[in-house]
């Protein structure tokens, strides 16, 4: 990547052993707390699907923070696909796998027409990407493209969801 793009993944953190023993945390926040880091991560996140969405589809929480400042920079729409017991009589549900457990996710809204590009900050086991296909698909959208700020190697992701584009991956 460019300078810019290598000072900015120098800002993101690692911590051990969080959330439970053996796992390394990876931290985006002091990454997007910084303006000129934030500028070319969110450029070079959108500039491969430039004009070919209408909609920005975020994944609860930290994937909200992604698609509001894309679909604002693109002037496009933008879609908040829930986490479980969000949203009143949500249209679809999907169940998925997490690394730990499973969960639900949830969101409302026709989606007929619309060109839809999905976003999250972090690919770890691809579980939540590929449930979020299926809510996009099952509301009625067309996925244009995928895309994360970081994907962690060695827990799958990859394989879940192939076509996914990744800025970072460590
Ligand atoms: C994290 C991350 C992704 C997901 C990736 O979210 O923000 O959404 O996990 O994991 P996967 O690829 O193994 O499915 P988390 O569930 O921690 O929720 P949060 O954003 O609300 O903190
Ligand atoms: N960082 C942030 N989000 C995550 C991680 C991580 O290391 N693993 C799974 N989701």
């Amino acid at each position: 990547g460019s300078p810019d793009l290598k000072r900015a993944q120098a800002l993101i953190t690692t911590t051990p052993d969080f959330p439970e023993p053996g796992v390394q945390f990876r931290d985006i926040s002091p990454m997007l707390a910084d303006p000129e880091a934030l500028r070319v991560v969110f450029d070079g996140l959108a500039a491969p699907f430039a004009g070919q969405f209408d909609l920005v589809a975020g994944i609860e929480a930290r994937g909200f923070l992604i698609a509001g400042g894309l679909a604002a920079a693109a002037g496009t729409g933008m879609l908040a696909v829930r986490k479980a017991g969000k949203l009143p009589n949500p249209d679809v549900r999907v169940e998925y796998d997490l690394e730990y457990g499973s969960a639900v996710m949830e969101a409302s809204g026709d989606l007929r027409g619309r060109q839809v590009l999905l976003v999250d900050d972090v690919l770890a086991t691809g579980g939540t990407m590929r449930a979020a296909y299926d809510v996009i698909a099952e509301l009625g959208g067309e996925l244009v493209g995928s895309a994360v700020i970081l994907e962690l190697d060695g827990l799958g992701g990859r394989g879940r969801v192939p076509d996914c584009r990744t800025l970072f991956r460590m």
